[in-house]
């Protein structure tokens, strides 16, 4: 797995300072409220396990999967419901944690699609961001880390389903994306 990876971009120490540093900043803007934390599925599944032990108020754990990207690493614009929330949100102050946030298109059409279900608030936290990508305008309430136009991996962001274990997050070779005929996805 290793032999895949260019260079370590972010060590799992400023990781974990990041998450601490993101979990107090929630723990405070949602004591009194109803927190719903929407992980969306399965990028952020790593980030948000380590933010939830960090947070502390109470709250509420749900999960949504769509599908954006086929497999390649450009988004395809078009964002599908695979799995939904297992809870209603309504009255709720709904906190989405993404692992990355690329285009945007896929939080736009989950901000909209969430909004529609009368939730009290709704908030996007994401571990990371590629701001010079951006085709649709969302407003990042807790950010992570911004990093550059590469293609990562690991702390949970896959390429073709792999190195999601990888406890840091990773540049992939370039000659692994290139050549996508090992792809699962
Ligand atoms: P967007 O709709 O273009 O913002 O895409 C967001 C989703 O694409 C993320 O939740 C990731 O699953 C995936 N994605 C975007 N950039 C990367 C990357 O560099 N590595 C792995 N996954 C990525
Ligand atoms: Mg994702």
């Amino acid at each position: 797995m290793r032999n895949s990876i260019e260079r370590v971009l972010i060590d799992q120490k400023s990781i974990q300072e990041k998450v601490k540093e993101l979990a107090a900043e929630i723990s405070r803007d949602y004591r009194g409220k109803k927190l719903v934390i929407v992980g969306v599925l399965k990028g952020a599944v790593v980030f948000l396990g380590d933010l939830v032990k960090n947070i502390d108020v109470p709250l509420i754990l749900d999960f949504i999967a769509v599908s954006s990207y086929g497999n390649t690493t450009e988004t395809s614009g078009v964002v599908r419901i695979l799995k939904d929330l297992d809870n209603s949100i309504e009255g709720m102050d709904v906190l989405i944690v993404e692992d990355i946030i690329d285009s945007g298109l896929t939080l736009c059409y989950l901000m909209e699609n969430l909004k529609s279900r009368g939730a009290n608030s709704i908030k996007i936290c994401t571990l990371l961001d590629k701001p010079y990508r951006r085709k649709a305008d969302v407003k990042v309430d807790y950010k992570g880390f911004e990093i550059e136009d590469e293609f990562v991996v690991g702390y949970g962001l896959d390429f073709a389903e792999r190195f999601r274990n990888l406890p840091e997050i990773c540049v992939l070779k370039p000659e692994e994306y290139n050549n996508s005929k090992n792809c699962v996805c």
